[in-house]
């Protein structure tokens, strides 16, 4: 099984990055763990900062790829282009947000990318991506 995770902008910076949000852990750190736990599974990484890297790399993974597990993080809110990138695919995706963002300020009640997507999981911390390649596997 080949399992594509992809964060978008600011994720990069999990662990010092508003730690009462977000928490302390860094991404790499929580990526060697979920490898360690899923030997058996492929999972690839990829982070950018970039709208445009984000679309590419759901075109790159979206037709070979069991699953994808997307935070688009702030382009969640405001993106029709990686709402688009997830409709053209054939790889179901998974939306994960580290926080609960229907909890949050108001302009991140909306997701352009939530329809287009199989499911979302959103404010169970970095367990999220546990939970969403649980739902592949
Ligand atoms: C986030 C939530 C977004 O609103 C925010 O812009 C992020 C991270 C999350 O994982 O909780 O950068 O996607």
């Amino acid at each position: 099984m080949k399992i594509a995770i992809i964060n978008g902008p600011n994720l990069n910076l999990l662990g010092t990055r508003e730690p009462g949000i977000y928490g302390r852990q860094t991404f790499e750190d929580f990526l060697k763990s979920l490898k360690e736990k899923y030997t058996d599974v492929q999972i690839d990484y990829f982070q950018s900062n970039v709208e445009g890297e984000l679309v590419n790399e759901l075109q790159r993974t979206g037709f070979s790829y069991d699953g994808i597990l997307l935070n688009a993080a702030a382009y969640t809110h405001t993106s029709i282009a990686l709402g688009d990138a997830i409709a053209a695919i054939k790889t179901p995706v998974v939306e994960v947000h580290i926080s609960n963002i229907s909890a949050r300020e108001e302009f991140r009640k909306n997701s352009y990318i939530s329809a287009k997507c199989i499911g979302s999981i959103s404010g169970l911390g970095l367990k999220g991506y546990e939970l969403g390649l649980l739902y592949f596997l």
